[in-house]
């Protein structure tokens, strides 16, 4: 058979582009993104690299940028919607309306913010000492698979006026919209410290859980803070790939398997790591620290803007136990070596169990790992 040319069959525009940007593509199930290598990226005048981790999906990517004592990027603008995380180092940002008109705002570590669709914005280290890392989450792998077109998706010259937001929304304020356990949500386009930001309980997802929707530049990416007590953790659940988790807070770990896997994979983590399930995998965060856990998820596909069928089911049945054509295993069905491995990581720290739905733990049936 002769080959088919290049360019001409199973094209993956996104990856194209990634090969050819010149930076670091680092791979892995989770990183460490304070510890990777990082080189001069022309297109933001600063130094980064692009992180594929294992659970990626069609739609999501991971940038990391590194300014450099008193550096700059070079002004940006793109038709993909971008999420940025702050990993370390202190800066401000500008983001310019399609009016001309600008917003200042500074960041600091775990701030997180999102320029408008198609907004010019610039980043600046602020700090004549320190460098600033920043992970950027973005939706451009399914952007430029749509369009396979660099111009259209950097060059391109289409307003979203609806999307701007109120001048608010740049310096550090937003609205807080109710809707459930689970789904309220905090709108905005900037949040100063998403490590101290106020949460609201969402007990079905686990001990002690609380939890917010963010809606970023009313965008479709969907964001989201979770926070995990000292002494406890979440229950299990699954979902589609894309789900991008940041670890802005504490220390623990985090188990993953398929149904009817033996055993699970465990990925311990810290703040500036990121991880993200594969497709409908079971996995389950824990708390094996002395201070609360808090991570930040990126994802596309918001509770404003689900965009497909699936993320609406994602959306209506993330609590609902597996047993009632939900995706999450309650506490009593999980294999019984997954607290037990609990206990023994906090003993070994003096950190008292405060999971008391375990009380007689051991009188729980062995059901094996996974969703039976
Ligand atoms: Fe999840």
């Amino acid at each position: 058979m002769p080959e088919a040319p290049a360019g001409k069959y199973m094209v993956d525009s996104y990856l194209d582009w990634a090969a050819r940007e010149g930076v670091p593509i680092h791979e892995g199930f989770g990183l460490d993104l304070h510890a990777v290598a990082t080189r001069p990226w022309p297109r933001f005048g600063v130094d980064g690299a692009i992180v594929h981790v294992k659970g990626r999906g069609d739609a999501m990517t991971v940038f990391v940028l590194d300014l450099p004592p008193a550096g700059k990027t070079l002004p940006q603008k793109h038709i993909f919607e971008a999420a940025f995380t702050v990993l370390s180092g202190n800066g401000s940002a500008l983001v310019e309306r399609y009016t001309g008109e600008r917003h200042q705002f500074e960041w600091g570590r775990a701030s997180v913010f999102a320029p408008p669709l198609n907004t010019r914005y610039q980043l600046f280290n602020t700090s004549g000492q320190e460098r600033a890392r920043i992970a950027v989450s973005c939706n451009l792998p399914g952007v430029l698979n749509l369009f396979h077109n660099e111009t259209f998706v950097f060059n391109n010259p289409g307003v979203f006026p609806e999307r701007e937001g109120e001048q608010k929304h740049f310096a550090g304020e937003g609205e807080f919209i109710p809707v459930k356990p689970g789904k309220h949500m905090w709108e905005t386009s900037f949040l100063p410290d998403a490590s101290r930001f106020k949460l609201h309980d969402w007990g079905a997802r686990g001990k002690g859980a609380a939890h917010i929707q963010l809606i970023l530049a009313d965008g479709v990416l969907h964001s989201h803070i979770s926070e995990m007590p000292v002494g406890a953790y979440k229950k299990a659940h699954r979902h589609a790939p894309d789900v991008h988790i940041y670890i802005i807070a504490g220390e623990g770990y985090s188990l993953f398997w398929y149904e009817g896997d033996k055993d699970f994979l465990r990925i311990d983590w810290k703040p500036g790591w990121v991880l993200a399930p594969g497709d409908m995998q079971f996995h389950q965060h824990f708390n094996k620290g002395g201070e609360p856990v808090r991570y930040i998820a990126f994802t596309q596909g918001s509770v404003r803007y689900p965009m497909t069928a699936h993320m609406r089911r994602v959306y209506a049945k993330v609590d609902v136990d597996v047993k009632e054509g939900g995706n999450q295993i309650e506490y009593r069905d999980q294999d019984p070596r997954i607290h037990r491995m609990f206990v023994e990581e906090l003993a070994k720290k003096g950190i008292a169990v405060w999971m008391d739905e375990f009380a007689g733990a051991e009188a729980i049936s062995s059901a094996g790992l996974g969703g039976r």
